[in-house]
């Protein structure tokens, strides 16, 4: 049996550049889930189904939806460039609250990580997908870090954003997220909660590094 580390938190906070380059530096498999709600958000707006009714989205158990070293593919294709579109930023809180896209995307993501060691990230990881992790990390870091960390990230993908804008897009999906019926985002009771407002990358890898040794040297 491998180790699972389960890393969850809100919109922007570090999760997916953390969960990659901790991965890399281990050597072990990552999981980007919110990579897959965001492929089934950019299949549903290429589909030009209505985004609101749920029985529209029956298409999503026939996608093969495969996240591998930081590449998402649907059906062959690698879309990882397309799904950080902002209009996919704009509906995705919307299309990963309906329950059915979340049983079908679950079901993927449990078997995906059912295989040795494994870092899984999303919103809902401690709590549904591997409530059996061995280690559940929360990580949040202030509303202002995150929007200056997603602001660089757009502006050197060479995207022209406002700064406001940014913020406001970020607390609105936060809002969202949390308040959803299904499977919100909320800290699992075991979690860790770890601020990374004042943490460099490299200090939070460091700080992880040691919660999986201390887990280990149980
Ligand atoms: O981590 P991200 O920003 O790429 O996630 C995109 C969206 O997907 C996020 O707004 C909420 C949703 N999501 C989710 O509901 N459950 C997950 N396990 C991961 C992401």
């Amino acid at each position: 049996m491998g180790f699972k580390l389960a890393i969850d938190g809100p919109a922007a906070s570090g999760k997916s550049t953390i969960s990659a380059r901790l991965a890399k530096e281990l050597g072990w498999e990552h999981i980007d889930t919110g990579s897959m709600y965001r492929a089934v958000t950019l299949i549903a707006l290429e589909k030009k189904i209505n985004l609101e009714n749920e029985s529209e989205y029956s298409f999503v158990k026939d996608l093969d939806i495969k996240y591998h070293k930081g590449r998402i593919l649907v059906d062959g294709r690698d879309v990882s460039k397309e799904i950080r579109e902002p209009i996919v930023n704009e509906n995705v809180s919307l299309v990963s609250s309906f329950p059915s896209v979340r049983r079908e995307l679950v079901t993927l993501q449990k078997k995906a990580a059912s295989v040795g060691n494994v870092i899984v990230d999303g919103r809902d990881i401690g709590t549904v997908v591997m409530p059996e992790a061995d280690l559940k990390i929360f990580l949040i870091a202030s509303v202002d870090e995150r929007t200056r960390r997603r602001y660089l990230d757009f502006i050197n993908s060479g995207k022209v954003v406002d700064l406001n804008k940014v913020k406001e897009d970020l607390q609105i999906r936060d809002k969202k997220d949390s308040t959803r019926k299904e499977s919100p985002l909320i800290k699992a009771d075991d979690a860790i909660l770890l601020d990374t407002s004042d943490l460099s990358i490299d200090e939070t890898i460091e700080a992880i590094i040691k919660l999986i040794n201390d887990k280990r040297g149980e």
